[in-house]
This record gives structure tokens, C-alpha cells and sequence, in this order.
């Protein structure tokens, strides 16, 4: 329930993209907010206002003479009731005119007399995208700060392939929350390691842990919805990047230190999520080790390097916050593991409530003291922890 009290007028206009407008207010829905819908005539055309009225469970509006607004201002009562208006998909002709200040229909009319900040997500034919009036248009948008999604690129509706494609609501959504998560990694880079590491046998076996890669996934989406600039150097996991997070993939703890250490720099915070194994095989395979070739093959490890307190050594290195997972002990063994690492601050988790699934319970130590947060989703804790680090290093500068 990210988006839970937020009060969202969606404006779709005439496009065929405006079928997954509907699936865009399930969504919107879903994560708590309150929608309202209203539609040019265009849209119309593509889909009934039935279906919007049933999926937002409000009566939709169309006409700028709607007689059941009271004062006949369904263009001012509907826009000063929102938290923020999003047009999607929003058409060529719709863009052009709200370029233009034009206020020739009730959609046009509110996002011109609206005092909320507005979105919008293009979709039209690539030549459309293309054309040098709807580059002006956009661009006058962008520089009235309204925030624009998209387009994506890909086959059209039309069957030609290019720019002008809408973003999926999924994605439409992510930028939602996005957009109403508090800024306060702003200006910030960070870079952070997630999942687990695989350390090879052979060229197919290997040592590895049952991090899901969800906990570090949560965190980078947060950061990056935060503000923050996120590198997320990732172990072998089936989770999707984050919007707008720049996924570096690898599979050693050797391949993750050198992916680090060639970044770490240049970054103002390091988080290390990753479950990074602590020893490789030295005698790795070159070839598939194969069981009749004589005994049990000897497998000899050899220790990997400390990625965390490598950063934390730097010279004018980042800010480094590192993980704990354990099975017991939970302060104690953090707390040391802070110290022995020198860094500020320290999440603690407990294995049966850490590794895999969506939720978590974590305990923050830092030279302040200790901080349990209750017991929540991942992504709420991500949410909670950057807020951490933000306060954190707000008292540092
Ligand atoms: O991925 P999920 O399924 O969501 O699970 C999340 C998690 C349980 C893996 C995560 O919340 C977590 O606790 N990660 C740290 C796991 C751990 O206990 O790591 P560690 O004790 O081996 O290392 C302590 C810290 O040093 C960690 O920040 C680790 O990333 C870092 N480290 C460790 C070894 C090494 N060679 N290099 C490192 O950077």
C-alpha cells in the first residue's frame, strides 16, 4: 500500500494504449490510492467509461458541464481535490494542446486550472513521437515541469517499431511511488552489492547460499526512489532491476569485489546486502568433474576478500553501511562485525527471517545505539533504513 491516502485524478485520452489505463487504476488502486478518473471524448472511442467506473468504484467524468458537480466547476472541484493528476496515455493532440495553455475540453480545462504537479505518459506512432511539433511540445512541457514517463520503444499497435510506445502500468506505477517518496538521498551515489555469490567447482557446479536477492533489491529500489544515484552490483538472483537503477550483474565474490572496487570511489554511500561467500574453491575445474575418474575429488578453499571493509578503508571513501545475517546472538555478533569492519552502521537480521520471502525483521546499530524496526515487507524496511542512512549522514555534513 505504497501510494495509501494519496488522492490521484487519472486523465485518459484517445489512444489505443487507453485499454491498459484500466489495468493502471487496478493498480493504482492496489497499492491504496484513491482515483478518480476523467476521459476526453477520444478515449471514449477505445474504452467505456463503465469499465474505469467499475475498477475505481466512481462515477467517471467526461464533460466539462458535468450537472453533477453543485457549482458547474468540475474542472477546478476535481483538480483541488488531488494529490497529483496523471495522463495516461496521453495523446499527441492532448500534449500539443496543454503545450499551448488550451482549455477546450474538461481533461485540458483542469490540468490548466490544476495546483498540483502533473504527469504524463506519451503514447502515439513513432512518426508522431518524431515529429519536430511534438518534440516542441514535450519540450515546453518538461520546462513547465510536468514530469514526463516514457515513452518506451518497441512494436506499435500499428505494426511499425519504434519510440511512442506507453510504459506498462506496472512502470507507470513505479514512478508514482517514485515521485511521492521523500528526496532524501538526493544528489547522493550509491553503490551497494545484493544476492548471493557462486563460487565455482567446475564449470557448472558451485558453492553458493540462499540469498533471494530481495532484501538488496529493496534497498536500491528505496535509494533510488529517494533521490539517490544507485549501482546495484548483483549476484545471480531471478529479480528484475529496479526503475532507474544501474544493474551491474556478476557471479564471484572475486567478480563482485572488482565490480565494487572500480566504483567505490566515486560513491557518497556503500550498502553491502550481498550474502558474499567467504571462501572459493582454489582448485576449481577447469573441465565437468566426472564421477568415475577415480575417488572423491579434494576441494580446497581459499579465503575471498573482506568487499565491505576494503571500502570502509578507503581514504575519503563513502559512507558504508554493512549487513548481518545470524543465527544467534544477534547483537553481539553484529556489533563485532561493525567494529571489526569499522563502519557507522550495521542492519542485523536473523537468518529464518531474513533469507528469502518478502518480509523481514531488522536492528540498526550505529554509534548511537540500537534501533529494532518492527517487523514489515522489505520494501518498507528499505524505506526505513534510507531514511536511516539520510539522518545519518544529514549530521555529518
Ligand atoms: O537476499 P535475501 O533473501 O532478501 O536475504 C537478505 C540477507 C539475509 C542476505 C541480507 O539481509 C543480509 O543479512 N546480508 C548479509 C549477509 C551476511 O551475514 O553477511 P556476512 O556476515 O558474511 O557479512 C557481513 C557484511 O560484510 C555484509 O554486509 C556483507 O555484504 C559484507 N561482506 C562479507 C564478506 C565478504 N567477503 N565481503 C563483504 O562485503
Amino acid at each position: 500500500m505504497e501510494l495509501k491516502g494519496k488522492r490521484i485524478v487519472l486523465g485518459v485520452t484517445g489512444g489505443i494504449a487507453a485499454y491498459k489505463a484500466a489495468e493502471l487504476v487496478r493498480l493504482l488502486g492496489k497499492q491504496g490510492a484513491d482515483v478518480q478518473v476523467a476521459m476526453t471524448e477520444g478515449a471514449t472511442h477505445f474504452v467505456t467509461a463503465t469499465t474505469f467506473q467499475a475498477l475505481s468504484g466512481k462515477p467517471v467524468y467526461l464533460d466539462q458541464w458535468d450537472a453533477r458537480m453543485p457549482n458547474a466547476m468540475a474542472h477546478i472541484d476535481l483538480s483541488r481535490q488531488a494529490d497529483l493528476i496523471i495522463v495516461a496515455p496521453a495523446s499527441a493532440d492532448f500534449l500539443a494542446r496543454i503545450a499551448h495553455g488550451m482549455a477546450d475540453d474538461l481533461l485540458a480545462t483542469m490540468v490548466l486550472a490544476r495546483d498540483c504537479p502533473l504527469l504524463v505518459a506519451p503514447a502515439m506512432n513513432r512518426q508522431m513521437w518524431e515529429n519536430p511539433a511534438t518534440r516542441r511540445n514535450v519540450a515546453q512541457l518538461a520546462v513547465d515541469g510536468v514530469g514526463i514517463l516514457g515513452p518506451a520503444s518497441g512494436e506499435q499497435a500499428c505494426g511499425e517499431v519504434g519510440a511512442g510506445r506507453m510504459l506498462e502500468p506496472e512502470e507507470i506505477v513505479e514512478a508514482v511511488i517514485a515521485f511521492f517518496a521523500p528526496k532524501v538521498l538526493a544528489g547522493r551515489k550509491l553503490l551497494m552489492t545484493a544476492g548471493p555469490t557462486f563460487e565455482a567447482i567446475d564449470p557448472v557446479r558451485g558453492i553458493t547460499n540462499l540469498s533471494s536477492g530481495r532484501m538488496g533489491y529493496a534497498v536500491a529500489r528505496a535509494a533510488q526512489q529517494a533521490g539517490a544515484e544507485v549501482t546495484l552490483v548483483s549476484g545471480p538472483v531471478g529479480l528484475a532491476a529496479p526503475q532507474g537503477v544501474e544493474r551491474v550483474k556478476v557471479q564471484s565474490a572475486l567478480d563482485m569485489h572488482a565490480a565494487v572496487m572500480a566504483r567505490a570511489a566515486e560513491a557518497d554511500i556503500f550498502i553491502g546486502v550481498a550474502a558474499v561467500a567467504d571462501y572459493r574453491v582454489a582448485n576449481a575445474a577447469e573441465h565437468k568433474l566426472k564421477k568415475d575418474s577415480g575417488g572423491i575429488p579434494p576441494i580446497e578453499l581459499v579465503e575471498n576478500p573482506d568487499i565491505l571493509a576494503e571500502v570502509a578503508a578507503l581514504k575519503d571513501g563513502p559512507f558504508c553501511v554493512g549487513f548481518a545475517a545470524e543465527s544467534q546472538n544477534l547483537e553481539a555478533y553484529a556489533q563485532t562485525k561493525r567494529r571489526k569492519k569499522n563502519i557507522p552502521l550495521i542492519a542485523g537480521n536473523l537468518i529464518q527471517d531474513g533469507f528469502g520471502g518478502d518480509d523481514n525483521r531488522l536492528v540498526l546499530f550505529d554509534d548511537a545505539g540500537t534501533h529494532p524496526l518492527a517487523p514489515a515487507p522489505k520494501s518498507v524496511l528499505a524505506r526505513q533504513l534510507v531514511e536511516h542512512i539520510a539522518q545519518l549522514l544529514t549530521g555529518k555534513d
